[in-house]
């Protein structure tokens, strides 16, 4: 395995109202391809914080993040977006899906910014949609499906593009816990049949424990829990 993620002494202060916050205090993190980690913490602790600055939604501080080899702090927002829209895929607690769209269309985004071709766009969403187990709903608008299945779209969206990275925020938050393993099991199959890295937020301890790396957040800082090899 090679690495896909690295940073070191990763710092962000958030500046509100003349106050300052700041809440990653030296984050040193490497991750492989390929691999499966978790990311546990209190609310407010900076779980999303790393997790936007991961996936070039935000910028740190200080400190330097190299993403498959290249330096990303110091690329501009043009960049970032070229990166975030060839290589990493987004699932979030409340789904984000467009209310317009029909759950093929909602997949097929990604792939439509990337200037894909309709009839590659929709011969590619229709074949994750089966694998995310929604092919008869690909005709349903978000607010005719239910929480799971909305983020059984969103996780197929994410997918589509084949993105190195996909970044989930407590993406099991908003269902309730028997969805929420349907959905993890879904995620962590995906995670071992592809190459994909997959970066799970989360509250629920049983699901981390389904991860092979679990950190916690702490203090502004992470702490790895030692796995002990079977
Ligand atoms: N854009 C922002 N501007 C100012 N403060 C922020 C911003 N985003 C997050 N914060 C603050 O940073 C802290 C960490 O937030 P966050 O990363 O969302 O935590 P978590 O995801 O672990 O709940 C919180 O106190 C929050 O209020
Ligand atoms: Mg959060």
């Amino acid at each position: 395995m090679s690495a896909l993620i690295q940073l070191s002494n990763i710092h962000k202060t958030y500046h509100l109202g003349g106050h300052a916050q700041h809440v990653l205090r030296g984050i040193d993190l490497d991750i492989q391809k390929g691999d499966l980690v978790s990311i546990m913490g209190q609310s407010g602790s900076g779980k999303s914080t790393l997790m936007n600055i991961l996936g070039l939604l935000d910028v740190p501080t200080m400190g330097e993040y190299y993403f498959d080899g290249e330096r990303a702090d110091k690329l501009n927002s043009d960049q970032r977006a070229e990166i975030r829209n060839q290589k990493i895929g987004f699932v979030f607690q409340s789904f984000f899906l467009l209310p317009r769209m029909n759950a093929l269309q909602n997949i097929g985004l990604p792939l439509m910014y990337r200037g894909w071709p309709e009839e590659k766009i929709e011969e590619k969403s229709r074949e994750i949609l089966k694998k995310v187990g929604m092919e008869n709903f690909w005709h349903h608008k978000p607010n005719q499906l239910s929480g799971g299945q909305q983020q059984r779209v969103a996780i197929a969206r994410a997918l589509v593009g084949e993105p190195d990275l996909v970044l989930a925020d407590e993406p099991t938050g908003a269902l309730d816990p028997r969805i929420g393993g349907d959905i993890l099991k879904l995620f962590i199959d995906l995670n071992l049949s592809s190459q994909t890295t997959l970066m799970i937020i989360t509250h629920d301890p049983k699901i981390a424990a389904c991860c092979r790396r679990q950190i916690k957040m702490e203090q502004g800082h992470l702490n790895e829990l030692e796995m002990v090899e079977p």
